[in-house]
C-alpha cells in the first residue's frame, strides 16, 4: 500500500467524476453491500474515492474500479469505507426490555435449562449492540445462568469488526450508560477510551456477513432473536426483500427480527407476523 504523497493528493483532489463513472461506481457498492448511493451524494461519494484511490496510488477511475471488481483487500477497504457506522451502547433500550420481559420468556418456554439460546445483532457495527445485549442480559434477566446463550454480531465492514473485537469505546458510545455500569462492565479510562471487560469481550463471537448474501448468512446457523437494527434505511426496497428472506431463513421457527425505529417490515415482506409488545413491535417467523 502507498503513503499519502500531497502532490498526489492535490493532484487527485482537483480529480472530479463524470455522471457515467460515479454512477457506476454507485452500482458497484450496490451491487455488493444494498447500499444506495446516487448523484445527491457525489461531493461525499468524491471525497471517498479520491482518498481510497490515493492510497492505492492510482489517478484512474477505470483502473480503480478494474482493481475493486476482483474483489479482495480494496474491494473490502472501500466497502468499509461507505458504510456508515453509527452506534452507542443502550440504542433504543426498549427493545433490550421487550427482549428480557416477553421475547426471551417466549423462546425459552418449553426448552430445558442449560439448552442453546442464540442471539445475532446483524449488522453489529464496531459492537456496541451485541455488548449492550449482554450487559442488559446479566444486569435484567434472572434466568442468564440457566440457558447457553450464543451471541453473535456481525456486520460487512471488517473494520468495524476489529474495532468490535478490541472493544474500546470512548464518551459518546458510552453516554447512555450509568456509572455503576460502566464501573462494572469496563476496564479503568486509557487515552479517554475504556475497554470492555474479558469476559464480556469473549462473550460475543464477531463474523463478517453480509445481509444480501444467502450463503453467507445461511453459513450462521439458525437463532431465536436477531436484531436487524438502521441498516434497512441505508437499502432501496429490492435489498430490503433479499435481506429480509434471509432474515426469515436465519430465524429458528417461532423466532423474532427487531429493527430500527424507524424501519418496519410491513411494507417489506409478508412472512413475518407482527407482534406488539408492551415494550416494542417486533417480527416473528410463525412456530410451525
Ligand atoms: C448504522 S449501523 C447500525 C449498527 C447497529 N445495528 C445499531 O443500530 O446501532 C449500520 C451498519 O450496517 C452495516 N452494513 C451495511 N450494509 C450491510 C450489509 N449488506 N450486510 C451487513 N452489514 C451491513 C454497516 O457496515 C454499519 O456498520
Amino acid at each position: 500500500m502507498k503513503s499519502l504523497d500531497a502532490d498526489f493528493i492535490d493532484g487527485l483532489a482537483t480529480l472530479r467524476f463524470s455522471d457515467e463513472e460515479l454512477l457506476r461506481f454507485c452500482e458497484f457498492l450496490y451491487q455488493r453491500t444494498g447500499i444506495s448511493y446516487n448523484q445527491t451524494k457525489r461531493f461525499y461519494i468524491e471525497r471517498r474515492l479520491v482518498e481510497r484511490m490515493s492510497r492505492v496510488g492510482t489517478r484512474s477511475f477505470s483502473a480503480y474500479m478494474n482493481l475493486i471488481r476482483v474483489g479482495g483487500a480494496e474491494a473490502e477497504q472501500v466497502i468499509n469505507s461507505f458504510t456508515v457506522n453509527e452506534t452507542y451502547f443502550y440504542r433504543e433500550d426498549h427493545q433490550l426490555r421487550c427482549l428480557v420481559n416477553a421475547l426471551l420468556p417466549e423462546i425459552v418456554r418449553g426448552r430445558q435449562s442449560g439448552d442453546l439460546v442464540r442471539i445475532w445483532c446483524v449488522p453489529c457495527s464496531t459492537g456496541e449492540e451485541p455488548y449492550s445485549v449482554a450487559i442488559w442480559l446479566l444486569e435484567n434477566w434472572p434466568m442468564v445462568d440457566a440457558y447457553n446463550i450464543e451471541l453473535v454480531g456481525s456486520d460487512i465492514d471488517t473494520r468495524a469488526l476489529a474495532a468490535a473485537l478490541a472493544g474500546n469505546y470512548g464518551e459518546r458510545a458510552l453516554s447512555r450508560l450509568s456509572k455503576e455500569i460502566i464501573e462494572r462492565y469496563f476496564e479503568a479510562p486509557h487515552d479517554q477510551n475504556r475497554q470492555i471487560i474479558r469476559d464480556l469481550r469473549e462473550s460475543v463471537k464477531f463474523t463478517r456477513a453480509n445481509l444480501l448474501d444467502s450463503t453467507a448468512m445461511s453459513a450462521q446457523g439458525r437463532f431465536d432473536i436477531v436484531f436487524c437494527r438502521n441498516v434497512l434505511i441505508y437499502f432501496d426496497d429490492e435489498s430490503r426483500s433479499t435481506a429480509s428472506n434471509n432474515l426469515f431463513s436465519a430465524l429458528n421457527p417461532g423466532g423474532f427480527v427487531c429493527l430500527g425505529h424507524s424501519e418496519s417490515m410491513t411494507r417489506i415482506s409478508c412472512r413475518f407476523a407482527i407482534r406488539r409488545f408492551e415494550d416494542a413491535i417486533v417480527y416473528q417467523r410463525a412456530v410451525t
